[in-house]
């Protein structure tokens, strides 16, 4: 459907066609100032420009060519040329008509829906996930949700840290522990045992030990190494050992992405690539596209253009391994050939930003993909009140299932202090608070520019008040509670004619959803549906304060508000849903 703003901007781009002007002078927005009128146009000063004459006369034989027009009530000419536009109320009717009868709320679709891979999340294998990783899971979760909803066929990929020296520690630590396992006896051929040796528990011990341990003993670093290097090459013990710590570890993981309602498509990782490597550096090799250099093998990506060094990526080590820019253009291998993806997204912090400018060089070098088509999506850091990255109080990064728990007791303590739940039982309270402390941080992560860095403050992030998730799954279900009662009360919508400013102020924020929804999906951000989503709460907020619906004797009147409110819920909860937010049903 068309929305207000885009069928005003056609017509006064008539309008200034008529004057011998370019027509796209026409494009109408949301006005500065709402309280003069809800749109403007500020063709006038350009036009005025090209055609060299005054903005406001121009203005004005705009403003006269549109008298008439059943779009339209009045116009105004504000400071330079400045054209104000308010609509009519025969308009504002059959707008929020037509966006009370689209199931899309009045959203459209791509014009060409296209085939995405979103890669995010990524945690690292027995390495526990820290604000980062929750940063890359919120975020791209929310754009999957965004991709689907646009109409675009996404597939999303944890793309699990798996291949590195990490799998080398724990592999030493566990023969530290168990050295009799059969998987360190070389001439052990399988059958491999079918129980894991580890749980999920020993994991996230097994790591930190082994990392710490080699940090101060040269030779146990030598031993991971070397373990990681058989691994890599394909010693059968160390695979099968591989095996149980993926999926010990994506157990645990499951847990903690099911609680906070993230879903992937595919749980591949950096090690499912790893057939792949040889043939295609021999792929790489025989189109010259790599280079020895110092022992190793590099792909040079620096350019002329160049502002800063552009170090080339390192293919495969001097001590014979893969690194991490060679898992990722396997993967791009890995992905061609089985979803053949348009674009690819990689929803990771800034902080590694080099990296991915040398793979998708690499990638487009190499004939693999055009760079256009693989995009970073950056974001910036979690920092703790000090300013510094986000640890726990005792120092070491926070595991998920810890943050969440935290936000889950700060959203308890909100609500008690609200009075939020009062007279519901435990179990319900605590689904409530769960939604609460969920929405709090993601709304508070999502509701920044993606690269910006934010302070990670719970007490903020929970409160009922403000630009939060809780306020917003509040207002949701004060909406819900509202359409409860009427259905109670038999009362029933009927078609919308707003009257009163509040009215067609509501009607304007809903009509708002389709810009807010592009201008987000093709800027890959979120905070843009944030505004939106809080802007269409306030605009309820102060509709509802000044419209009663229920004590309303006019029946026109309240079946009417009725319906507005009805279509305010659903693209809240539309909304919310891109967002990842979930509102209870009361509170
Ligand atoms: N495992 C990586 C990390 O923890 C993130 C992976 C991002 N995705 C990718 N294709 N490189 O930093």
């Amino acid at each position: 459907m068309t929305s207000l703003a885009t069928q005003l901007s056609v017509r006064l781009g008539a309008a200034f066609a008529a004057q011998g002007l370019p027509e796209d002078l026409g494009q109408v927005q949301g006005s500065d100032r709402p309280d003069l009128a809800p749109y403007q146009c500020n063709g006038a000063l350009a036009a005025a420009r090209l055609a060299k004459k005054n903005p406001r006369d121009i203005a004005t034989q705009i403003a006269a060519q549109l008298e008439g027009d059943p779009l339209i009530a009045s116009t105004s000419i504000a400071g330079p040329g400045f054209l104000n536009i308010v609509p009519s109320d025969a308009a504002y009717s059959a707008q929020a008509s037509a966006l009370a009868a689209d199931p899309r709320c009045g959203a459209n679709t791509a014009d060409t829906p296209i085939k995405l891979v979103i890669d995010f999340g990524g945690p690292n294998v027995a390495k526990p996930m820290h604000v980062g990783h929750l940063r890359s899971s919120v975020i791209g979760d929310s754009l999957q949700r965004m991709g689907r909803f646009v109409g675009h066929d996404v597939t999303s990929d944890i793309h699990l840290g798996d291949w590195g020296l990490q799998m080398g520690h724990l592999i030493t630590q566990l023969q530290e522990e168990q050295p009799d396992l059969p998987y360190f006896d070389v001439d052990f051929n399988g059958p491999w045992p079918a129980d894991p040796p580890v749980g999920l528990d020993d994991l996230s011990r097994m790591y930190p030990q082994a990392a710490a341990a080699a940090k101060v003993d040269e030779a146990r670093m030598k031993r991971s190494r070397k373990a990681t290097a058989e691994l890599q090459a394909g010693r059968a013990g160390y695979l099968a050992l591989l095996k149980h710590f993926i999926a010990v570890s994506r157990a645990g993981l499951e847990t903690d992405f099911n609680a906070m309602g993230v879903h992937f498509d595919l749980w591949k990782g950096e090690s499912d690539v790893n057939p792949l490597i040889p043939a295609m550096i021999e792929d790489f090799k025989a189109r010259g596209v790599t280079e020895e250099s110092q022992g190793a093998l590099i792909i040079r990506v620096a350019r002329e253009a160049d502002k800063k060094e552009q170090p080339p990526l390192i293919l495969v080590s001097s001590e014979g391994s893969a690194l991490y820019g060679t898992t990722d253009l396997a993967t791009i291998v890995d992905r061609n050939q089985n979803i053949a993806p348009d674009r690819t997204l990689y929803v990771v912090d800034q902080r590694q930003g080099q990296h991915f400018e040398q793979v998708f060089r690499a990638a487009d070098k190499a004939g693999l993909m055009a760079e256009e088509r693989l995009e970073h999506i950056g974001f910036g850091t979690v920092n703790g009140k000090d300013g510094k990255p986000f640890k726990t109080r005792e120092g070491g990064v926070m595991r998920l299932a810890d943050l969440l728990d935290m936000a889950n007791t700060a959203a308890r303590a909100r609500m008690d202090e609200a009075g939020i739940g009062e007279g519901l039982d435990a179990a319900a309270l605590g689904d409530i608070a769960r939604k609460v402390g969920l929405a709090a941080i993601k709304f508070a992560d999502l509701r920044n520019q993606r690269l910006t860095n934010y302070v990670f403050d719970l007490d903020r992030f929970t409160a009922f008040e403000g630009k939060t998730g809780p306020y917003l799954l509040y207002a949701a279900v004060r909406l819900k509670s509202i359409l409860r009662k009427a259905a109670d009360q038999g009362l029933k919508p009927g078609p919308i004619q707003p009257q009163r400013a509040e009215e067609k102020a509501l009607v304007v924020a809903l009509d708002g959803f389709d810009a807010a929804l592009k201008s987000a999906w093709a800027k890959r951000a979120p905070h843009i549906l944030c505004e939106h989503v809080f802007e269409l709460a306030q605009s309820f907020s102060r509709f509802y304060a000044a419209c009663p619906i229920l004590p309303e004797k006019d029946e026109a009147v309240r079946s009417s508000r009725l319906a507005l409110a009805e279509l305010t819920l659903r693209q809240l909860e539309t909304v919310l849903g891109i967002l990842g937010l979930e509102a209870p049903e009361r509170m």
